[in-house]
């Protein structure tokens, strides 16, 4: 029996920091190594240009950066199809085909949309490019008929309008050229940025997967811990602390007990807490900076791949744009 395909992608806007590792990253290299999937991962560069088309100049260079840290947190080319979606052109005709059949009033309800809109004051998004937004979405996943997308709750949206546009264009068109593909929902720990805030670039509060050493410990040092906490007598409510969430993922269990145990009875105290913290993050990261060394310092193995991936997902997109065009008869 042929393995379920699913397909994920993100948009190549910044660097990757541990925010989308337990987000979804560790999720994507899970649904890889269980063998049950067949993954296609791709990076959205033309979703980038939706809202940064007026500075497209990091693009390429976030593209490969993200690249190399997904093979470097444990994508592997060997079992998942690692693409970028400007390679692939299919996807342009294929959203060119969607567009025609998707009403405007389904884009301009779109709750993602009017958030974006909203938030991103500092540029025009008016442009046909920004309220098109989730049709691309819909051709890069239909695109390889993929029976799921592994997303996070943000993207709910995005999944749904991609359902209801490939109903549509099967009910148009007969037959049943697209699978309705499924979100598949990922729980995660949720990891804030040091200022406790959801962690972003944005908010120049992330921790990256490129720092290391004395620039991580310094941001662990920074984080902010439980508010009511001022000084070292008092006790600490670690529930209430993002410190705490942290050892919760990368530290042994044991430690996380006593920390518990030792923070409400201000038997530790915060500046001890976070040094190991610092020092549990250093040594979780170590294998991916490792691994980041060794791309970084071979980049034409990660253009062989990306070559590789690419050519591999556009074989499977002219097969699905073959019968798309059949069945529109175009
Ligand atoms: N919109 C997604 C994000 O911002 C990126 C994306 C583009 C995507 N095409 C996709 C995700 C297809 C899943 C499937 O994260
Ligand atoms: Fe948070 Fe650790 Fe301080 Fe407790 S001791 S409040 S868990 S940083």
């Amino acid at each position: 029996m042929s393995r379920k395909r699913i397909l994920s992608g993100m948009r190549p806007t910044g660097r990757l920091h541990l925010g989308n590792l337990h987000g979804a990253l560790k999720n994507w290299v899970e649904l890889q190594d269980s063998g049950n999937y067949e993954c296609f991962y791709f990076v959205a560069d033309w979703h980038a240009l939706t809202s940064d088309y007026a500075s497209t100049e990091q693009i390429r260079s976030y593209t490969l950066d993200m690249i190399v840290d997904w093979l470097s947190v444990g994508l592997d080319p060997e079992k998942s199809t690692i693409f970028i979606q400007s390679r692939v052109k299919e996807h342009a005709e294929l959203f060119l085909l969607l567009s025609m059949i998707t009403p405007i009033s389904w884009l301009e309800r779109n709750p993602a949309y009017k958030e974006m809109r909203a938030e991103l004051t500092d540029r025009d998004l008016s442009t046909f490019g920004f309220l098109g937004y989730p049709v691309l979405q819909a051709a890069d996943i239909i695109m390889y008929k993929a029976y799921g997308v592994p997303v996070g709750v943000d993207q709910l949206p995005h999944v749904e309008l991609t359902r209801e546009i490939a109903r549509r264009f099967n009910f148009l068109y007969g037959g049943e050229v697209f699978p309705i593909p499924e979100a598949l929902l990922t729980t995660v720990p949720k990891v804030l940025g040091i200022d406790g805030r959801k962690m972003s670039k944005s908010y120049e509060n992330a921790i990256y997967l490129r720092d290391r050493g004395a620039d991580l410990k310094k941001k662990v040092e920074s984080m902010f811990t439980d508010p009511q906490r001022m000084t070292k007598k008092d006790p600490g409510r670690p529930e209430l602390c993002n410190v705490f969430t942290f050892h919760g993922i990368y530290s042994p269990e044991q430690d996380v007990k006593e920390i518990e145990t030792e923070c409400r009875r201000a038997g530790i105290g915060c500046v001890e807490c976070k040094r190991r913290l610092a020092d549990r993050i250093i040594d979780g990261l170590r294998p991916i900076h490792e691994r980041q060394d060794h791309y970084l310092g071979h980049m034409d193995e990660v253009r062989g791949i990306i070559e590789e991936g690419s050519s591999r997902a556009a074989a499977v997109a002219r097969a699905t744009m073959e019968e798309a065009r059949e069945a529109v008869k175009i």
